[in-house]
């Protein structure tokens, strides 16, 4: 059992990148946190992070019969891509959507989504740990699926 964990683009920058608005922990770190947790649940976890959009969207495509599910952080693209969109309509997988800052409390433009109205849910706002909380809620959405 796995899931895919996607990050969109200047998240290969955490650590360095906006320390203020994302603090300094690295994409590798929060990687090797999250992969951790995920398999303390029992889950095995890939982890991919690209700057271009139609690799996430490949990313996506490619998790179908390989993944139960994917934890996104789609940077810019969560407020501009329809095609991300389209991605995650099309495999149907449950997607958990997170962000390290509460976007809702940022600048109007980021206040929308269209991740999120294809996710099972979002989560934003608690740095490294909007991520463990995205795996913690993800396994808990497939055990009820399965049940
Ligand atoms: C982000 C929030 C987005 O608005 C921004 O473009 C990012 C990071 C976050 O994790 O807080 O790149 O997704």
């Amino acid at each position: 059992m796995t899931i895919l964990l996607l990050n969109g683009p200047n998240l290969n920058l955490l650590g360095t990148r906006q320390t203020s608005v994302y603090g300094a922990t690295t994409l590798s770190e929060i990687e090797t946190l999250t992969r951790s947790h995920a398999e303390a649940a029992g889950y095995k976890l890939d982890a991919l992070q690209s700057n271009h959009e139609g690799v996430l969207i490949d990313a996506i495509h490619s998790a179908k019969g390989k993944s139960q599910g994917i934890i996104l952080n789609a940077g810019a693209y969560t407020h501009t891509s329809i095609a991300l969109m389209d991605a995650i309509s099309s495999v149907e997988l449950p997607v958990i959507e997170v962000h390290l800052s509460n976007i809702h409390a940022r600048e109007p433009f980021r206040h929308q989504s269209y991740i999120a109205r294809v996710a099972v849910g979002q989560i934003a706002g608690f740095g490294p740990d909007s991520y463990i909380l995205a795996v913690d809620a993800l396994v808990a959405h497939l055990s009820e699926a399965a049940s």
